[in-house]
C-alpha cells in the first residue's frame, strides 16, 4: 500500500482490531481498543518509506473490495541491526470477508514478496484457540518454535501465544 492507501487502511485496521473477542471470535490482538490508531498513523506513514536497511519498515498489502480495504497483511523489519534480516508478519481480514480465499492470497503475495526481498525468515505469533490463523499458517509452511504463556494480558484474559517461523534460507 501507498500513502495514497492511508486512510483506507487505517479505517480497516480499526474495524478489524473491534472485531477481536466478539462476535464468536477469541481475542486475536493485544490491542483491544483503537486508541493505537494514531501510532497505526504514523508507523505506517513512516514506515512504508523505509528502505529495507533501515529500522521501522513496513510494508502492506491490502484485499480491496468496491474501494474499501478489507484485509491486510503486514510485514514489519526487525527493529535494531542484528535482526533487520527477519520481519514480523500480521494479517487479517474482516468478518464478512472470511473463508473467502483472502487470507491464504494475502499470504502467499508477502511471503513471494519477501522471499524475492531477500528476508530470511518471516516470524508471527498466535494466540492459542485461533484454529483457523493456525491451520493457514501451518499451510503454508510455518512451524512452531514455541508457546509462550502468559505472553499477553488483554482485557484481564491471560494469553498463550504460539510462536512460528517460516524459513526462506531454505
Ligand atoms: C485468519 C484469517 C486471516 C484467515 O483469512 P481467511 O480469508 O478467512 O482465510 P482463507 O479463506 O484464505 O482460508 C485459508 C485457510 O483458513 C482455514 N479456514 C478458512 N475458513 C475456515 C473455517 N471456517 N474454519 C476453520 N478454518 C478455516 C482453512 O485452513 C483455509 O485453508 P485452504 O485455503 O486450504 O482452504 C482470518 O480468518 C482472520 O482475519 N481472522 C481474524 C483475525 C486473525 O485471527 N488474524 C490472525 C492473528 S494471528
Amino acid at each position: 500500500m501507498s500513502l495514497d492507501d492511508l486512510d483506507a487502511y487505517l479505517e480497516h485496521h480499526a474495524l478489524h482490531r473491534a472485531e477481536s473477542g466478539k462476535g464468536g471470535d477469541s481475542i486475536f490482538t493485544p490491542f483491544p481498543d483503537s486508541r493505537e490508531v494514531d501510532g497505526a498513523r504514523s508507523s505506517r506513514k513512516h514506515g512504508w518509506n523505509k528502505s529495507l536497511d533501515e529500522p521501522g519498515w513496513i510494508r502492506t498489502w491490502g484485499a480491496f473490495v468496491e474501494g474499501r480495504v478489507v484485509g491486510d497483511v503486514e510485514l514489519h523489519g526487525g527493529d535494531i541491526e542484528a535482526t533487520r534480516h527477519r520481519a514480523f508478519l500480521g494479517v487479517g481480514v474482516q468478518r464478512p470477508h472470511r473463508g473467502t480465499g483472502l487470507g491464504r492470497s494475502l499470504m502467499e503475495t508477502a511471503i513471494s514478496w519477501a522471499r524475492e526481498a531477500g528476508v530470511a525468515g518471516i516470524d508471527l505469533g498466535v494466540f492459542e484457540g485461533n484454529s483457523r490463523a493456525l491451520a493457514l499458517y501451518s499451510k503454508l509452511g510455518f512451524e512452531i518454535v514455541g508457546t509462550f504463556e502468559d505472553a499477553f494480558r488483554v482485557s484481564g484474559q491471560s494469553i498463550t501465544d504460539i510462536r512460528m517461523v517460516l524459513d526462506l534460507r531454505k
